[in-house]
């Protein structure tokens, strides 16, 4: 057979590898990376994981673009029928929009394979009724990629907190708006955020499902799904984006010393569930006017683990396709673990230099000298600053040289406390 083999072999003797067949939907921001991202890990999924992915085709509306990863010409195909047919055991999604991407979800589903996407218009329209055809055919479908990015949310609500009671759920789910939003508070009007987060990769041509919160509405029905078994296709958020004047908002939001950002939030009501996408002035110190740029954040609030905050990359490529990645993974079986013996990791002193406040009872002109014996600089001494003790702010070393300037000081006789310091400079 002459399919693309990304993966390299296995470096891990003991371990025999598997072969996963993977057809690829899509090779742009997210599938290109995906490609990248499996390259680049081949050897360690092999050796920890037991297996190794073969991509046998990748569906691509234009095949004469060049790629993230080079990839054979037989592999490339723009004809979807031809792409239904692939060898594949598992089929990963990552074109967007509704069709070809349902059809592929039914090819795919209805023989009993894996299916992985990336598209949360998709999984908000239909993801209930594949969820269905799923269960009937003993295929799995995954679909951590669809809301927010490389955030784990999916695995939160579906793993780690199925068993609770979910009270709420809010949060910044639209990179893209929450990127012009933060521009927009650095002085850019909406024009010039908007031409910036489009040179940038994070706003598409077209970025009309972003700014209008159809693409967050998407997201939180999703996750309303998961918390309260809601069919998504039946919930329709309450729904208003940033347009039509977002200057004004963020004028408003200033004059008034706080933020806006854009927040999807669905709350369990006693008659049912809620869901809304809106706008919101928030408080300038709050965790959502502090998730800037491109960031996502995501707060659930449920009756046992009380209140979660997950953080990070909601949009790109790579953390996308990271999530990809760990779904792909999680389709397959976990081998045990590797004894402790055949770990190739072992554990090393921090080799960072950080800057390090120390209090101490030696008074400053000693305190002095013991830094000048272990040759470390200092930024900083100040005799009595908050109580009887000399504090003193060292130049950037590492935790073992401080650990010599504390045993210095403690030799001779006086106490220390420290602190790391991550104060900027
Ligand atoms: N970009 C992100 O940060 C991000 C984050 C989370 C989720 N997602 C989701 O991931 C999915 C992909 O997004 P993306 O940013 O990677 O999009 P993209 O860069 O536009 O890539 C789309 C890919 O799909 C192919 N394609 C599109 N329509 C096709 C069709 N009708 N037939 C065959 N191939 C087709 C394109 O082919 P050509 O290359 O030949 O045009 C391209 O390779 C979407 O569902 C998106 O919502 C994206």
């Amino acid at each position: 057979m002459n399919h693309a083999l990304l993966a390299l072999p296995t470096t891990a003797p003991e371990r025999s590898v598997r072969t996963i067949r993977v057809a690829l939907a899509g090779c742009g921001a997210v599938g290109g990376q995906f490609l990248a991202l499996l390259r680049a890990q081949s050897a360690s999924i092999a050796a920890a994981r037991g297996i190794r992915a073969e991509i046998t085709r990748v569906l691509v509306r234009s095949t004469d673009l060049p790629r993230a990863v080079p990839l054979p010409p037989h592999i490339l195909t723009a004809d979807v029928e031809s792409f239904l047919r692939s060898p594949a055991d598992v089929v990963v999604e990552a074109i967007g929009g509704i069709d070809p991407a349902l059809r592929i979800a039914h090819a795919a589903i209805a023989t009993g394979r894996g299916f992985i996407t990336a598209n949360k218009a998709l999984v908000a329209e239909h993801g209930a009724a594949l969820e269905q055809l799923a269960a009937r055919h003993a295929a799995g479908l995954r679909f951590e990629a669809a809301v927010a990015g490389g955030v784990p949310v999916i695995r939160v609500l579906r793993d780690a907190i199925a068993h609770d009671e979910v009270r709420s759920i809010a949060g910044i789910l639209n990179g893209t708006t929450n990127y012009i939003l933060t521009r927009m508070e650095t002085g850019a009007s909406f024009a010039a955020a908007l031409a910036d987060a489009q040179a940038n990769g994070f706003a598409e041509a077209d970025p009309s499902r972003d700014l209008d919160g159809r693409d967050s509405a998407d997201k939180i029905r999703i996750l309303a799904w998961l918390a309260f078994g809601t069919s998504p296709s039946t919930l329709l958020p309450e729904r208003r984006g940033l347009l039509p004047a977002p200057d004004a908002l963020t004028s408003a939001a200033a004059a008034a010393g706080g933020a806006v950002r854009l927040i999807a939030e669905t709350t369990r009501l006693d008659g049912g569930v809620s869901a809304v996408v809106e706008p919101v002035l928030v408080s300038g110190s709050s965790e959502f006017a502090r998730t800037a740029a491109q960031d996502n954040l995501i707060l659930v609030d449920s009756a046992w683990t009380g209140r979660l905050a997950l953080a990070g990359a909601g949009a790109g490529g790579r953390p996308t396709a990271s999530s990809l990645l760990a779904d792909l993974l999680d389709a397959t079986p976990r081998p045990p673990r590797r004894d402790a013996a055949s770990t190739p990791l072992r554990g090393v002193a921090d080799p960072r230099a950080f800057r390090w406040l120390i209090a101490t009872t030696a008074p400053p002109p000693q305190a002095r000298d013991f830094s000048a014996g272990e040759r470390i600089g200092m930024e900083d001494v100040l005799p009595h600053a908050f109580d009887r003790r000399t504090h003193v702010l060292t130049e950037p070393c590492t935790r073992a040289r401080v650990d010599a300037l504390l045993r210095r000081i403690h030799h001779a006789g006086f106490a220390a406390d420290w602190l790391r310091c991550e104060l900027k400079q």
